[in-house]
């Protein structure tokens, strides 16, 4: 398979590209875990008896202390159960069982940002998790309890996630670029009694200073929290020394060291069983609405999910070191990172920092360093890479690289054929990943070996998976390319199963649309002549910056919050990197500004949102009138506003409009 002629041009029209298809190298193909018969027999029996095939995995994937009688129980639909009265433990799935064969291989290769390395075999993950499970227990930890984690990316933040999931309790991790105040509002809503944190973590030779965002969190509210673990990262790396110690102030009672609270622990904890459905972690996303919401997963659907989609779409062997470069604040670092690889036995990479520090070299630099055989990571990342030219990863030995992946949003062609040309060498099947942090696991994905890969669409859904594409009416669309909703047809053992403290939300932004009749994923999709999906984007009011969620709303909310704000409108405009980049209408109380005091208000209310939510929800752009364009009832015309910040001409009609004449004013 080669694309020297695709890429000759580097103005190759989208549509041309769209055209082209790859199916799979017959090597690859004859070496694959799964092959195209395995595949088609999976699909048949998924097909003939949907619950019977998931009854079936899970009892041969998973190890159970106590086997479930029933499958599937749909008496409290669309609020499924899987398994239920089923009885296991997470963390002996996804360690004890290696240890008798794989207790030597290696479990996770870590590099810090500052370039410390550290490998641990499953033998002594398994330790450090008994460890820090033993450590939680003797704070009062126990089955239930919600503990958040907030750390840099490190082995901790995985023991820390597993030994949780070894005492049954459920962990919130919340990702380490949010703000203080974002860390509150999950620690309160989740009602957590204990905290785990560090005292710092390397990004872009920086230290980002996490226990002193917990403290700040901790000093105004969360009165849940009775326990703050504090792990010595900064410190440990040998470059703050003595001042990192003296800038963590520990609270006497309320805060241990992590090293000090392992200390005489025995490196043995018996596993908690739990029933099948107790909740192994809440983990928050943004919505169109309203305040994040806390997304409860199960434990054994969860983990069955996690685990078979590992194996089916990475074709994970003993053999392969497998590197998801996603944090584990994220849905993809849950499943790719802390739980699915492990599950399947296999060794994964973790790097702390940024993918372009030193240079722009380091991810390549990592996968050279550390063999590297499956790479799975972002567009946002493959685009930012790219950019740097190709120059940069051929410094580097990829040669052992063998399978690429990518998830997050739709990857652009242009990026698709980068990423395989100059990263797979022209030799590597890619796998475009769509699934969602409700869905648990991965969803619409080529089986690498098996599927024909077309650069932007993930293909088809995994065997099990009744994806589907519906208009307004809920009918099925069956003409080709023709768009509509995405929807899952029947239950899956890895969905979510409620949102934590509010099932109402749960079953009106899910399931409501259609009358339950299928679960509503908020994506757009249009699916092709050979039943390739192709995602569109969300159709709600989300926003997809760099792979990541954030609810216009939320950052509309944190903008008002500001004295000098009155009113506030959030779109997104597309972003050569970013994919998507945020952009804010506000109204200010008092004078419009304009010149260097526009200026300087707009410096002033992007520190302001990165406090409020986290650097991540920024506004890129920021744009001040004397009114937002709104109907005469009243609502603010987001597509009109949609239209301004791209710069494009003004379509819709806006014959509605109390004031056209802001139009020009909002066009800056
Ligand atoms: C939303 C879910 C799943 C882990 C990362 C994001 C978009 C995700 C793809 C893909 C097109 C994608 C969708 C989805 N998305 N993967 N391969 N192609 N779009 O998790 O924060 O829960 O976001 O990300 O819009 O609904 P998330």
């Amino acid at each position: 398979m080669s694309d020297t002629t695709a890429n000759a041009s580097k103005d190759i029209s989208s549509v041309l590209v769209e055209e082209r298809s790859f199916p799979p190298a017959a090597g690859f193909a004859a070496a694959a875990r799964l092959k195209a018969e395995d595949l088609a027999e999976l699909h048949r029996r998924a097909a003939a008896d949907p619950i019977g095939y998931w009854a079936e995995l899970a009892r041969a994937e998973l190890a159970w202390r106590k086997l479930f009688t029933q499958a599937l129980d749909d008496s409290q639909a669309p609020n499924y159960r899987w398994f239920a009265d089923g009885e296991l433990n997470v963390s002996y799935n996804c360690l004890d069982v290696h240890l008798a064969e794989h207790g030597h291989r290696t479990a996770i290769v870590f590099e810090g940002e500052p370039g410390d390395v550290r490998r641990l075999t499953y033998r002594e993950l398994h330790a450090e998790v008994c460890r820090f499970a033993n450590a939680l227990k003797a704070r009062g930890i126990r089955r239930g309890d919600r503990v958040v984690i907030y750390m840099p990316l490190v082995p901790e933040a995985v023991v820390a996630m597993q030994a949780c999931a070894r005492i049954g309790a459920i962990h919130s991790v919340v990702f380490g670029g949010f703000s203080a105040l974002s860390l509150k509002d999950r620690i309160e809503d989740a009602g957590a009694r204990c905290v785990i944190t560090a005292d710092g973590g390397w990004r872009g030779g920086q230290v980002v200073e996490l226990k002193a965002a917990a403290d700040k969190a901790l000093a105004d509210g969360c009165p849940t929290v009775e326990t703050v673990f504090v792990l010595r990262r900064v410190d440990g790396a040998g470059i703050q020394g003595a001042a990192s110690r003296a800038a963590t102030p520990m609270v006497a009672g309320r805060d241990v060291w992590w090293h000090d609270a392992v200390a005489d622990q025995p490196a043995a904890c018996e596993p908690e069983w739990v029933d099948a459905e107790h909740p192994l972690f809440l983990l928050y996303t943004s919505g169109s609405t309203g305040r994040p919401k806390g997304i409860q997963h199960s434990s054994a659907g969860y983990l069955l999910g996690a685990k078979l989609t590992t194996r089916w779409v990475f074709d994970l062997r003993h053999d392969d070191v497998f590197w998801c470069t996603a944090d584990v604040g994220w849905i993809t670092g849950h499943s790719y990172v802390a739980y699915g690889p492990l599950a399947a036995g296999a060794t994964l990479v973790m790097y702390e920092g940024a993918p372009t520090f030193p240079d722009g070299g380091r991810f390549w630099q990592l996968c050279e360093r550390h063999g590297v055989t499956v790479f799975y990571t972002a567009p946002t990342a493959i685009r930012a890479l790219m950019k740097l030219g190709d120059a940069v990863p051929a410094l580097h030995d990829l040669s052992k690289i063998r399978l690429l992946g990518s998830v997050g949003e739709p990857i652009n062609p242009e990026a698709w054929m980068w990423y395989h040309r100059v990263i797979g060498g022209g030799r590597c099947p890619i796998v475009d990943t769509w699934w969602q942090t409700e869905t648990g696991a991965i969803m619409i994905a080529p089986v690498p070996g098996v599927t024909t890969t077309k650069p932007g669409s993930c293909t088809q859904p995994l065997p099990g998976i009744f994806a589907d594409i519906v208009d307004d009416e809920g009918a099925s669309v069956t003409k080709p390319d023709a768009g509509g909703y995405l929807v899952i047809r029947r239950p899956w053992p890895s969905m979510l199963r409620t949102i934590w403290g509010d099932n109402e939300r749960y079953l009106q932004t899910y399931w409501s649309k259609f009358q339950n009749r299928f679960y509503v994923a908020g994506d757009g999709a249009h699916r092709d002549a050979d039943g390739c999906y192709w995602i569109m984007g969300r159709i709600d009011d989300v926003l997809n910056v760099a792979g990541h969620r954030l609810g216009t709303m939320e950052i509309e909310s944190a903008l008002v919050a500001h004295p000098r704000i009155a009113e506030a409108a959030v779109v997104g405009r597309p972003h050569e990197i970013k994919g998507e980049a945020v952009c804010a209408f506000v109204v200010c109380r008092g004078e419009r500004p304009t010149g260097d005091a526009a200026a300087a208000l707009t410096r002033e209310l992007r520190d302001w949102v990165a406090e409020q939510l986290g650097a991540i929800a920024k506004p890129e752009d920021i744009r001040y009138a004397d009114n937002l364009p709104k109907t005469r009832s009243g609502k603010i015309m987001r597509r009109l506003l949609r239209s301004v910040a791209r710069g494009e001409a003004i379509t819709q009609d806006i014959s509605t409009l109390e004031n056209p004449a802001i139009i020009d004013q909002l066009r800056g």
